[in-house]
């Protein structure tokens, strides 16, 4: 049986939590001489001079009327990367405890673990970028606090299977975090609908891809509410600034703005992914549920350089376990994406000279 007391830390769960000024008041007043601010104002045209409120409730109330999840279900963070670094201070014992990932993954679940001391065990995906549940249930045991399931996937790009991510919910009784940052992009329908069903999951996603405003740091973790209570109590007092809420909240007025730059970006992936196919030098282009292409290349390295010299920067996964020979290529805007084209094309181009000059 699930029970969050027997995930929690013990000195979490006696943690008396900081409490701010905006926490011990909470109304409306005339004089604010509680927070030793500078009540004289700040040097630009808008004041900055207040602290913001510690748990962003305007923001989780927008963001409430768009995910359909309660605003007591949500934690907001300075990006997903502050989400993931809090759920092992809250739930990992240094030391002591496990988690499970499965790479390739996103590499900040295993970093955090290291800088708070956690083991990290590691259930590779199988060759077609799935779960390996068997191993998964081989590693998990007494003090496994967290299964890491990023879908769609970061550095493969595709979405995990629906019924493997449900078979681990069924049958893990420590948390389950679906980091669905690229959800936006994909075919596969969010778990946040499943919240309900699993006091388990965690579901994270974040500003920081399909709604453009990675600068501005906000990363979303949806759970139980005891789970983001005890969030609440690790977080540092005012993690999301003033402007960052502001600015947060006009942009989340603009969704329809933010499906049309979805559809754009899907629809390029798919016209980039028919235009590598084409290449004699890509070996394979894996399916995308994301807004980036794991592209397989004959010297994956040497094209990598080629294209820093022509300017272009992709992500080299070339020597990174089962993303062999791979290039992670962002989708660009249509310039982006044509000059990445036309460099990929003169580099083949160059091939075919040097072939030719071979054979006298
Ligand atoms: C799978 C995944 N999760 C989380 C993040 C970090 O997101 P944020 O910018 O919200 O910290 C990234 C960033 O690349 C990512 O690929």
């Amino acid at each position: 049986m699930f029970d969050i007391n027997n995930l929690v830390r013990e000195n979490i769960k006696k943690l008396t939590p900081y409490s701010s000024a905006r926490d011990e008041f909470k109304g409306e007043a005339k004089v604010y001489l509680d927070a030793n601010e500078n009540s004289l104002g700040s040097p630009l045209m808008k004041w900055y001079n207040r602290y913001p409120d510690p748990l962003q409730w305007k923001v989780k109330e927008k963001l409430s009327e768009i995910k359909t999840v309660p605003p007591q279900n949500m934690f907001l963070g300075n990006g997903s990367d502050e989400c993931i670094d809090l759920l092992y201070r809250a739930f990992c014992n240094p030391g002591k405890d496990n988690v499970i990932i499965c790479p390739p993954t996103y590499g900040m679940y295993e970093v955090s673990a290291n800088i708070n001391d956690v083991e990290v065990r590691k259930a590779p995906l199988l060759d077609d970028f799935q779960l390996n549940l068997a191993h998964i249930e081989q590693l998990a045991d007494a003090n496994t606090k967290i299964i890491w399931i990023c879908s769609p996937n970061n550095p493969t790009g595709n979405s995990l299977n629906r019924e493997d991510i449900e078979t681990v919910l069924n049958n893990f009784n420590g948390l389950v975090v679906v980091d669905e940052a690229y959800i936006n992009f994909s075919r596969q329908r969010s778990f946040l609908k499943e919240l309900t069903d699993y006091p388990n999951l965690v579901v994270m996603q974040t500003l920081s891809k399909a709604w453009g405003l990675a600068g501005l740091r906000l990363g979303m973790m949806f759970a139980s509410e005891a789970i983001i209570n005890i969030i609440n109590k690790v977080k540092p007092p005012y993690n999301i600034g003033q402007h960052t809420q502001e600015i947060v909240l006009q942009a989340l007025e603009n969704t329809d703005q933010v499906n049309d730059m979805i559809m754009m970006i899907v629809d390029m992936r798919y016209a980039l992914e028919d235009v590598f196919n084409q290449m004699p030098i890509v070996e394979k282009v894996y399916p995308s549920d994301a807004n980036f292409l794991l592209v397989k290349m004959q010297n994956a390295d040497d094209v990598y350089n080629y294209l820093l010299n022509e300017g272009i920067v992709v992500r080299n996964r070339s020597k990174v376990a089962l993303c062999e020979g791979g290039l992670r290529i962002t989708v660009g805007t249509e310039q982006e994406n044509t000059a990445l084209v036309d460099a990929l094309g003169s580099y083949i181009g160059q091939l075919k000279f040097e072939k030719a000059t071979d054979n006298g």
